[in-house]
């Protein structure tokens, strides 16, 4: 029989240890894993009609505080880097124009999911009640899985193959400095 801890249990999303983000490029790896974990809750939400506020939870805090920390690293750190050291034949420009309309556009977008699911969450309703959220949250999850399929299938290995190794440790060492300045805003 599943217990309400196990159900809850379920709707985690696994954390990386900190220590990983000395190696740059298995991090931001590591954290595309948790975002197919997050696409995975945020679909549940979109089509169970039971209430999980557990669920719910997880994937507020995840779109509030961690997707906008990594789209950081990617658009102030690792696109920068690779702008500069990638060969012409890399054609990286043009992937790195793409990804980042979907950074912008994903701001907008997860603004107003942000809106919905705190809605639903002070109601208790299922977010999949409303018809325009459950299209918000099913455009999301389509969105974010081709995203992350092209930064790991063409941007990782093309950092892996361009990025010198003072440059993973200048990427490394600004990811742990976003992380204090966020924990310690002063
Ligand atoms: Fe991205
Ligand atoms: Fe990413």
């Amino acid at each position: 029989m599943i217990q309400a801890a196990d159900f809850a249990a379920d709707a985690q999303i696994e954390t990386v240890p900190a220590e990983l983000m000395a190696e740059p490029l298995d991090w931001f790896f590591a954290e595309h894993y948790r975002h197919r974990q997050l696409c995975r809750l945020v679909e549940r939400l979109a089509r169970s009609d039971v209430f999980d506020g557990a669920c719910l939870a997880t994937v507020i805090a995840f779109l509030r505080h961690d997707l906008p920390l990594h789209v950081l690293d990617e658009e102030e750190d690792l696109f920068p880097l690779l702008r500069r050291r990638a060969a012409p034949e890399d054609d990286i420009e043009r992937i790195l124009g793409m990804l980042t309309d979907d950074h912008g556009g994903d701001r907008d977008r997860v603004g107003h999911l942000l809106r919905g699911l705190e809605k639903a969450g002070a109601e208790g309703m299922p977010p999949s009640r409303e018809a325009g959220l459950r299209a918000l949250l099913l455009e999301f999850v389509a969105l974010e899985r081709r995203h992350v399929a092209l930064e790991n299938a063409i941007v990782i290995p093309i950092a892996r193959l361009r990025l010198k190794p003072q440059d993973l440790q200048d990427l490394s060492h600004r990811m742990a400095a976003r992380r204090r300045s966020v924990a310690h805003p002063d």
